[in-house]
């Protein structure tokens, strides 16, 4: 049976006054019905302008260059405007790392979320306002009736972030992006957004794409992961064999790097020496081999492609870490 989200080489591309940023470049994926994907990376690394590539929402310049994205076997590139606002919202919802850039600051949240609600439902004002508060109850809103009236500015961190998933539960898609959902919060208050969107995923049977820079994010929580580097998927796996065995050294570095929530935010992290590639002019060998410490002069010469000996842990690389170690296994060239 074919999986509910399916991209296939997929090139997003954003036009700038000299050249284009190849933001995504040939990325395939899929999620199945009630799948939580991770997709995680550094920053800039292509994982939003993945998830808004399904969406269809890309900023100014942005286009899909090339492939193809099937939401329930239904093809999206290529669809109107018309046709993807059906979609969006209805079938695939979002939500954002910044609550306060999504919502509108004056309309009070009844309104904003009983709007989404009839674009996408044959129902009556009152009907769409019940519906509002089912969700906010949903969500953990505590007085949610009441709470119909307030803006906004009105809410705390959490709240708002409450209301953002409120709202893109309110049509019961069948996909939810979330996209850095709780990096804006404190970590208390992250626990806790996790933990909601955990246990609505079950209760609704929906499928998630989980994006964040933060693998700590998902250990636990997604059931299979994407790690993506400069535009490019380097490894996927389920996602306590990525943990146990991972074998890109990105993957390696990126676990390496989990903060941990007990530490002061203050306090220094380990990072990744250098920086990605730029992406307006990627090289056409390994894009992480300038800070890998186990390339070899292949890596400067080749591109490598995804491949490992089982199609559920795939990794792009020629000298893999070794099993649960920081080992290189055995040069594949001499
Ligand atoms: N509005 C924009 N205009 C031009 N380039 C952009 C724009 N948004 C993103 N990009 C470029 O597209 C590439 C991918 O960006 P994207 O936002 O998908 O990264 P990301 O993995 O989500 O990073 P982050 O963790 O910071 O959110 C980057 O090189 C970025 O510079
Ligand atoms: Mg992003």
């Amino acid at each position: 049976m074919a999986a509910l989200l399916e991209i296939d080489g997929l090139k997003t591309y954003i036009k700038q006054r000299h050249g284009q940023v190849q933001a995504v470049d040939g990325v395939s994926l899929f999620i199945e019905e009630g799948e939580t994907l991770g997709v995680v990376g550094e920053s800039g690394c292509g994982k939003t302008m993945t998830g808004m590539s399904v969406m269809q929402l890309l900023p100014p310049g942005g286009y899909i260059a090339g492939g193809s994205i099937k939401l329930d076997g239904k093809e999206l590139v290529g669809l109107s405007d018309n046709e993807m606002r059906k979609v969006r919202g209805n079938e695939v919802a979002v939500i954002f790392q910044d609550p306060m850039t999504s919502l509108n600051p004056t309309m009070n949240i009844g309104a904003q979320i009983s709007e989404g609600v009839r674009i996408h439902r044959q129902v009556s004002r009152k009907e769409a306002l019940d519906r509002a508060a089912e969700v906010l109850n949903l969500v953990g809103m505590p007085n949610p009736r009441e709470r119909l009236k307030d803006f906004p500015h009105q809410l705390s961190g959490g709240l708002r972030q409450r209301v953002m998933i409120a709202m893109a539960l309110s049509c019961e898609p069948k996909l939810l992006i979330a996209d850095e959902p709780t990096t804006a919060l404190d970590v208390t208050i992250q626990l806790q957004i996790l933990e909601l969107l955990y246990s609505l995923k079950q209760r609704l049977r929906m499928a998630v794409m989980l994006i964040t820079h933060d693998m700590g994010v998902i250990a636990g929580r997604a059931d299979r992961v994407n790690v993506m580097y400069a535009g490019k998927i380097v490894e996927q796996a389920p996602t306590e064999e990525l943990f146990e065995s991972m074998r890109h050294p990105y993957t390696a570095a990126l676990l390496a790097s989990i903060p941990r929530l007990s530490q002061n935010s203050s306090a220094a992290l380990y990072s990744i020496p250098g920086l990605p590639p730029d992406l307006s002019h990627p090289p056409a060998w390994c894009r992480f081999q300038p800070r890998c410490q186990f390339a070899t002069a292949r890596c400067r010469e080749e591109e490598p492609l995804l491949t490992g000996a089982t199609p559920e842990h795939q990794y792009a690389c020629f000298n893999p870490v070794g099993k649960g170690s920081l080992r290189p296994t055995a040069p594949l060239t001499h």
